[in-house]
């Protein structure tokens, strides 16, 4: 399948007008009926048709003795009863004309059982259906309200696209971003990979104007080759975070007995990404930490970086990340000293970290930040504060944001307040209006340092 055939085909998947649920079941907690109950609450907008022989109703939705009795046309069948059943019922979809399939039942290859893994494949392979899973807990798509899945059901829109190959670690994420208040495009549980894998969804939100960061949690992949050939280009459109499981002697083994995937050497693995533009993150707080500020922010049109800074030991700590993480400090032109002087007492520093000082007011801050986004010779802002009584976070928050929507030229600003609760508040109002915010001074760095790399390998400079 070509590129654009791959994409055009999961639109159904993303995008169907009508999903059916197979294995929609009558009892609450079970799989099949927290499914259907997701669909509806998460107000998805087409059509649901319950599958189940012995039910008339669930939920209120009438029900499907088969999906050959569904009235009208399938995008999407998410298929839940017991692993036994599968082929038969997707038989069933071949026959109704269904286009994607995604099999959450679990006993397939993960547990030894790969000829009946093989089966499913062949009988989607013959009827032209792409097939998600098996062992999956489903897929979120927020543009459309489609929450197939038995995970969190509040998922918060956003455009990062998050896939994971753990169905756990995928589900108990979703909620943490939903704490967290990261918004997502997608969530997509990958399972066994036994027919659509991490490189064909890479094309689809290459294409997809919802999506700007591809987040991916991997143990292992089956084509190496075509991911990276895939990974390749689609990095130089949007920027794809991975974090690769199984880094260590141990962890590969743990891997191996947990999704059965060989963990490869990782050395490998790290020079591959690297040669493809994938940035890889070693947590997923981390990865997280760096699709915010990739989703969110311009790209830098140059290496020059400014810290501003109402305290000298954030500062020499953003210093020093910078230079561990690779983010180029200007070396101050004398000019540019002088202007910010106007906004620091004669013993602040108008070096680089730009120390307004303890006593700094949110109007000098608001007169250092306005300098910064104006100058053309400095490309990205770290902004830190440590919260003291001369200054509200909310009301400094407030300050940044204005300043910021309302330069002329946008460009890559982090923030990182360290303080108590009203910090907490005020990073939170900056992180609602499009600016990412961080707990410590070196998250913050790390995060523009992967703009940065991104920027690089994407041609922006
Ligand atoms: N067509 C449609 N519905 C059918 C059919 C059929 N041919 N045959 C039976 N059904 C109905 C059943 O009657 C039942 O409905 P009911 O509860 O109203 O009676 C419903 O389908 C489900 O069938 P059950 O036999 O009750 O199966 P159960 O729900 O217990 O389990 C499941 C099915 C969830 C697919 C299970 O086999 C399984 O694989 N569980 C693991 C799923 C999983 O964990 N996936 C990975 C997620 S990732 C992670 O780790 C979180």
């Amino acid at each position: 399948m070509s590129s654009s055939e791959v994409a055009k085909q999961l639109e159904y998947l993303f995008k169907p007008e009508a999903v059916a649920v197979i294995g929609a079941s009558r009892k609450p907690k079970k799989i099949g009926y927290e499914i259907v109950r997701n669909l509806l609450e998460y107000e998805y907008q087409g059509k649901i048709y319950p599958v189940n022989p012995k039910a008339e109703e669930i939920l209120g939705l009438k029900c499907y003795k088969s999906i050959l009795d569904v009235p009208g046309r399938v995008d999407l069948a998410v298929i839940s009863v017991p692993a036994k059943l599968v082929p038969v019922v997707l038989k069933e979809c071949g026959e109704k004309g269904v286009k994607n399939v995604a099999v959450i039942s679990s006993g397939f290859g993960e547990v030894g059982n790969v000829e009946l893994e093989k089966e499913i494949v062949d009988i989607a392979r013959k009827y032209g259906m792409r097939l998600l899973g098996p062992n999956i807990f489903g897929l979120v798509y927020t543009p459309t309200r489609l929450n197939a899945s038995f995970g969190p059901r509040d998922v918060l829109p956003g455009n990062i696209a998050f896939l994971s190959q753990s169905g756990a670690l995928g589900i108990a994420l979703m909620g943490w971003t939903i704490l967290e208040g990261i918004g997502l495009s997608a969530v997509v549980s990958l399972g066994n990979k036994a027919d659509i894998d991490d490189a064909d969804l890479l094309e689809y939100f290459n294409a997809d104007p919802n999506t700007r960061v591809i987040l991916i949690y991997m143990e292992g992949i089956k084509d190496g080759r075509r991911f990276m050939d895939i990974a390749k280009k689609v990095s130089k459109n949007k920027p794809i975070i991975v974090i690769k499981a199984g880094r260590s002697e141990k962890g590969a083994k743990a891997v191996a007995s947990h999704t059965g995937s060989l963990a490869g050497s990782d050395v490998i693995y790290s020079v591959a990404f690297r040669q493809s533009g994938v940035l890889r993150a070693i947590s997923f707080e981390e990865a997280f930490d760096w699709a915010r500020a990739l989703s969110k922010l311009p790209p830098p049109k140059g290496e020059n970086a400014i810290i501003l800074t109402n305290g000298g030991g954030v500062g020499v700590l953003a210093t020093d990340a910078c230079e561990e993480y690779g983010v180029k400090l200007l070396d101050m032109p004398e000019d540019l000293m002088e202007a910010f002087r106007k906004y620091m007492p004669p013993f602040g520093s108008p070096k680089n970290p730009v120390d307004l000082t303890g006593q700094a007011s949110e109007e000098a801050y608001r007169g250092a930040f306005e300098e910064a986004l104006r100058d053309p010779r400095v490309h990205s802002v770290i902004l830190l504060y440590c919260e003291t009584i001369i200054t509200d976070p909310v009301l400094l928050a407030d300050v940044i944001i204005d300043a910021y929507h309302n330069a002329k030229e946008k460009k890559p600003v982090v923030v990182n307040f360290v303080g108590g609760e009203a910090s907490d508040k005020a990073m939170r109002k900056l992180e609602r209006e499009g600016i990412p915010t961080y707990p410590t001074p070196e998250r913050a760095v790390s995060a523009l340092a992967a703009v940065y790399r991104w920027a690089r390998y994407s041609g922006h400079i």
